[in-house]
């Protein structure tokens, strides 16, 4: 693919956008919840169902060998993409709640007794929640939660204060999926280390908009989803320092997480197959690969992050310059291109309700941060997120739409 790829080229590797909804063009504004997918991964997935499909780490045969080559390879493009030391680090998982329950159950097991805490912020998505608490209910253990600064930014001195000497993990999102800020997580794992506290990211969000250097951040455990990512679904990502995943006990037991099985007793697999149980995506899995390559060049493209900042402003401007919305997540230099927001007199589902009727798809609701939403005194939230393949058009045509609806509700 040409690293200098214009809008219409980049649109038309990816089919739904040119759906029409309501007798409107779709306006795909979701891509938080989940992004479209572009013609080389569907069509990878559909070739490797058709012509190369066989279990993979199994039989000897042609077709065997060569899904567990292409499923070996996939492990190698995303520890490339993340820079992690060795492939043995970066686990495949079904997601990122997945992978975010597989370390809440393994290094809790390991690592989390009676009386200790794991640190959360106020911010996470249920699925770096609800595992630790799931966790501590089991171990006697307490979560601290550590909150946002003004801007709904994550601050290593306000962590320094939620860490004591009983703190086992602490668990921070990249990029919150409601605050749409990249924190400062270099310095947040900075911080935890001080104490000697390992942290895990939850990069569902930051994955898509950040280049992320598993070795620079230093953080110990890194993880995110493939759909988000214009893969496959059913595709997620873990990575761990060989250090810890090495220390953890299996998540789940079955095929080919093991060594030898009696039973007089069972060893395991060495990494990454000891978190691997049973039969993998293998379908799926390496759609990452063309995934991938497509966020690389999106990256590399002038075009794109011209048009990312262009709507960034637009939006930006165009809410600030409308007393009737409420924008949660303001700090302009570190935010992406997604917008949660409430509107004064007017219910978030209603608006949702007709902005669809006009085309546009957007996320109404608590967006899975019922604490957050909590924490912000609200009872949900409008949420448009951009992707690289949506236009400065659509955002004028959005805030246009968003105007209407405004105007016919209050
Ligand atoms: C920040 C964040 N973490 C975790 C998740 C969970 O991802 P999945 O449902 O793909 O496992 C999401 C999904 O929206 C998210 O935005």
């Amino acid at each position: 693919m040409q690293s200098e790829m214009d809008l219409t080229q980049i649109r038309a590797q990816f089919p739904a956008l040119d759906t029409h909804v309501y007798g409107k063009q779709l306006v795909y504004l979701d891509n938080a919840a989940t992004a479209q997918r572009p013609l080389s991964v569907t069509e990878l997935a559909s070739r490797l169902a058709l012509e190369e499909n066989a279990n993979i780490h199994r039989a000897v045969h042609h077709l065997a060998a060569l899904a567990t080559d292409r499923y070996e390879g996939t492990r190698e493009k995303v520890r490339a993409f993340l820079n992690a030391r060795e492939s043995a680090e970066i686990v495949f998982t079904s997601g990122a709640t997945a992978a975010a329950n597989l370390v809440a159950f393994s290094f809790g097991e390991a690592f989390v007794h009676e009386g200790d805490e794991v640190v959360v912020s106020v911010a996470e998505h249920h699925s770096n929640i609800v595992p630790w608490q799931m966790l501590c209910a089991r171990k006697g253990a307490s979560l601290k939660v550590l909150e946002t600064d003004e801007k709904g930014l994550l601050q290593p001195d306000a962590l320094e204060k939620c860490i004591s000497e009983r703190t086992k993990i602490v668990a921070i999102s990249h990029i919150s999926n409601v605050l749409g800020l990249v924190n400062p997580i270099k310095q947040l794992v900075q911080k935890a280390h001080q104490f000697g506290v390992p942290v895990l990211v939850d990069g569902a969000q930051g994955i898509v908009h950040e280049q992320v250097d598993v070795q620079e951040l230093d953080c110990d455990f890194y993880l995110f989803s493939g759909h988000k990512l214009y893969a496959a679904t059913g595709t997620g990502v873990l990575y761990g320092k060989r250090e810890w995943l090495d220390r953890m006990p299996p998540f789940m037991g079955g095929g080919e997480m093991i060594h030898t099985v009696r039973f007089s007793g069972t060893t395991y697999a060495p990494l990454p197959q000891k978190f691997e149980a049973g039969t993998q995506n293998f379908n799926a899995v390496p759609t990452l690969v063309p995934a991938i390559d497509l966020v690389l060049a999106f990256r590399s493209s002038e075009a794109v992050i011209r048009e990312q900042k262009a709507i960034l402003d637009y939006v930006l401007s165009a809410f600030s310059a409308d007393d009737r919305i409420v924008l949660y997540g303001h700090a302009p230099e570190v935010k992406i291109p997604l917008f949660s927001f409430a509107v004064k007199g007017a219910h978030h589902e209603d608006l949702a309700l007709i902005l669809d009727k006009m085309g546009v798809a957007v996320r109404s609701g608590q967006m899975c941060a019922e604490p957050l939403m909590d924490h912000l005194g609200v009872s949900g939230l409008l949420r448009a997120s951009f992707a690289p393949y949506n236009t400065l058009e659509e955002a004028r045509y959005f805030v246009q739409c968003l105007n209407k609806a405004m105007d016919m509700l209050i």
